[in-house]
Order: C-alpha cells, then sequence, then structure tokens
C-alpha cells in the first residue's frame, strides 16, 4: 500500500529549513482521514450511476472498472449503497443488505486496493425518494406521511431511466426505528465483510436522514420530531449504531443542511448543520462531509458559515460542490476545509488528482450518460495522453 508514506504532513512551504509561518497544505499532500491516510486530498464524491446487475442490485465488472480508473483519489466514496430494500429509490442501484451484493462490492474494493486505492461505502436510505414499484406496491416510508412533490427514476421499457412523481409517503411508525437503525448496522458489517476502508453516512440531500432533520418534512409529535436535537436524533442514533459495528476512525456523515435537495429545504438547516456538526466532532469520526448546495442551484456557501462550521466540528471537514482547484486551493488555504471532493469532473476524468496537479486540461463531460446505461460516458472517459 502506498498510503503510509514517512514523514509530517504540510512542510514545504518551509524553504532552506527555515519556517515561514503555519505551512498551507496544498491538494497534493497527504491527509489523515481517521484510520486511513490518503496520497493527495482530491477525493472522489458519491456518484449515483445506476450501473448495477439487476435483479439483485449487484455491483459488478463493469463498476469494477470504473472505479479502478479512479483510484487515484485520495479515497474515492462510492456511489449512494442501499441499506436495506426499503432503503432503495433509483433504478438500478447497488445495495449491501445481502451476500451477492458484499462479494460484488469485494471484487471491486479488492481492485480497488490493488491499485493502490481506498473506497469508502456510502450508506443510503432514500426514505420519500422513492417509487410503489421499488416496494412491491407498498409506500416508501420517511419522518412523515406529507403531500410530497418530487421525482425519481425507475427503469423504462427500453432500459433507459423514465422519471415519475414519487408517492406521498407513509411515516414510519416508531416501533420502526430500531429495525432501520439495525439496517445500518447491518450494512456496515456487510461493508467491513466486502473490505471498504470506511463507510459513508448518507445524511444529506433530501434523503431520509436528512428528512428527519429538516423541519419542514418532519411533523412528528415523538421524541423523533420537535425539537432540533429531538430531529437530529435519528441521524444520531444511526451514528453510534455504525460507529458500534466498526470504529468512530473508520466512520464519516455526509450532510447538506443549507439548500433544496430532492424537495427538503429546511429553514433551519444552518442551526442544524452546526448542530450535527458539534455533535458527530464529540464522537471521533474519520470527517465530516459538506455537501454545498450551489451545484444543485442553492446559494453559495459564505466564509462566515464555513468557519461557525469549522468552530462546531472536532475533526477533519471535506467540502464538495462546484469545486474547480481555485476553489480547493482558496479554501484549503484559508483552512475553512482539509480535503474536496469532486463529483462531475470525477466522472469525466479519471486522471483527476494528476490533471489538476500538472494543470493538464479537462475531458468535457457528457451529462446525457450520468444515470444508467453501460461503458459509454461511463468508464470510456480517457486518462490524458501525454503523447
Ligand atoms: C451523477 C451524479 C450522481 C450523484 N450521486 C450522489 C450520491 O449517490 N450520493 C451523494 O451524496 N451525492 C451524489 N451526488 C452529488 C455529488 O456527490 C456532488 O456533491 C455534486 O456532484 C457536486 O459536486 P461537483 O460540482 O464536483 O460535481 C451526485 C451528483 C451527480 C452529478
Amino acid at each position: 500500500m502506498t498510503h503510509r508514506p514517512e514523514g509530517p504532513v504540510g512542510e514545504r512551504n518551509s524553504r532552506d529549513g527555515a519556517p515561514v509561518g503555519p505551512p498551507v497544505p496544498s491538494l497534493f499532500e497527504p491527509l489523515d482521514l481517521g484510520a486511513v491516510r490518503t496520497d493527495n486530498r482530491v477525493l472522489m464524491a458519491p456518484l449515483t450511476r445506476m450501473r448495477a446487475t439487476v435483479p439483485g442490485d449487484v455491483p459488478n465488472e463493469l463498476m469494477r472498472d470504473y472505479y479502478v480508473q479512479r483510484a487515484s483519489a485520495g479515497l474515492m466514496i462510492s456511489e449512494g449503497t442501499q441499506i436495506s430494500p426499503e432503503g432503495k429509490g433509483y433504478m438500478d442501484t447497488p445495495g449491501i443488505h445481502d451476500a451477492a451484493q458484499v462479494a460484488g462490492w469485494r471484487a471491486v474494493t479488492d481492485a480497488v486496493h490493488e491499485a493502490g486505492g481506498l473506497i469508502a461505502a456510502q450508506l443510503w436510505h432514500v426514505g420519500r425518494v422513492s417509487h410503489e414499484s421499488f416496494h412491491d406496491g407498498g409506500l416508501p416510508v420517511s419522518a412523515s406521511a406529507q403531500p410530497y412533490r418530487n421525482r425519481t427514476s425507475v427503469r423504462g421499457e427500453d432500459g433507459r431511466p423514465v422519471r415519475v412523481a414519487c408517492p406521498t409517503p407513509r411515516a414510519l411508525g416508531l416501533h420502526e426505528i430500531p429495525r432501520v437503525i439495525e439496517d445500518y448496522r447491518r450494512a456496515t458489517v456487510n461493508a467491513r465483510a466486502a473490505g471498504f476502508d470506511l463507510v459513508e453516512i448518507h445524511g444529506a440531500h433530501g434523503y431520509l436522514l436528512h428528512q428527519f432533520l429538516a423541519a419542514d418534512s418532519n411533523q412528528r409529535a415523538d421524541e423523533y420530531g420537535g425539537s432540533l436535537a429531538a430531529r437530529a436524533r435519528l441521524m444520531l442514533e444511526v451514528t453510534d449504531a455504525v460507529i458500534d459495528a466498526w470504529s468512530a476512525d473508520r466512520v464519516a456523515v455526509r450532510i447538506s443542511p443549507i439548500g433544496a435537495f430532492n424537495g427538503t429545504e429546511d429553514p433551519e438547516g444552518a442551526d442544524a448543520g452546526l448542530f450535527v456538526a458539534g455533535e458527530l466532532g464529540r464522537r471521533g469520526l474519520a470527517f465530516l462531509h459538506l455537501s454545498e448546495p450551489d451545484w444543485a442551484g442553492g446559494p453559495e456557501l459564505d466564509d462566515d458559515y464555513r468557519r461557525a462550521l469549522r468552530e462546531a466540528h472536532a475533526g477533519p471537514i471535506v467540502g464538495a460542490g462546484n469545486y474547480d482547484l481555485a476553489k480547493a486551493e482558496r479554501l484549503l488555504g484559508a483552512g475553512l476545509v482539509d480535503a474536496v471532493a469532486f463529483g462531475r469532473s470525477f466522472i469525466a476524468n479519471p486522471d483527476l488528482p494528476r490533471r489538476l496537479s500538472d494543470g493538464l486540461p479537462l475531458n468535457p463531460q457528457r451529462p446525457e450518460s450520468f444515470y444508467g446505461g453501460g461503458a459509454e460516458g461511463y468508464t470510456d472517459y480517457p486518462a490524458y495522453d501525454v503523447a
């Protein structure tokens, strides 16, 4: 493994042995994220690509090749991976709740490790961002049974995704919540067995944990609704169960407290973000992953909020959303993020860290093949050819 180089991090700014103020970290230096040390701080963001084998939602060789191509990332975070059949909301997304899925992921993680990479599993329960066709006609679940206006993707007759309206979900009963938490715990045990280096709990983008956290989507009258602490309770109990199943330094959480995602927009999102950042920091996680809203039509986060988040969270922070090299270097230099996760530019550039470090041009993106399909628009983006 190449991930444990000798020597301290961040000393390249001292010249002739003389320190020149606090070292400014570079994107291309190693970073300790909990139990792992990354080669660089150019991470690959979690990216749903809807190419798992169905029926069964099993990772396959095409997915293995795609991740291996991108193994020069400091750390790859897998596409959202459902923790249970109930947690599925899009066509052809992989799961991590049965033996065939674990075996499929094992082939992926083994190949990634052989290529010198690191990979985290993103643990996903979509909640209300789903459709009856994934649940034998049953309703998706959420914090509350509120009318819901959003769409998701089901498989069309030609195998391509078709956008359909999500139904009004049913509220999870209080008695069902321990079972949902157990699903996360079991998925974590499975992720370890599948050879992942870390797990990332998907607490962002209007999916189940965000539906509980957000004041607009959670109208519960029990101990999982009402105050901010009560709305955050499911996310924190899930985090504790996942830590219990592995170790805090193997666990990350992704949040998107500000902005509108999948029809969830929390009027108290700024406070919610600071509250969970504080609570998660106390638990000693590998990192907090902040998904920023501007790539999805939301506002740009200001530095005051980033500073407040930094003060609230004792631990590494990974930023994601509309980053290019300049934004990454500015926020890293200002000490407001420790690493950056790149999404769409990693889809189009399997060798993104090298392209950024060497100032090489980026491949154009082909958004029409982001979701669903085969190798086209998936494993056919070339690495930079020096010749
Ligand atoms: C095709 C696609 C799939 C995505 N899938 C996921 C996902 O499974 N989980 C997640 O947390 N975010 C997902 N995202 C959001 C990305 O992780 C990232 O936050 C977003 O693309 C913004 O970063 P970028 O501007 O570098 O692309 C997805 C984004 C895209 C474009």
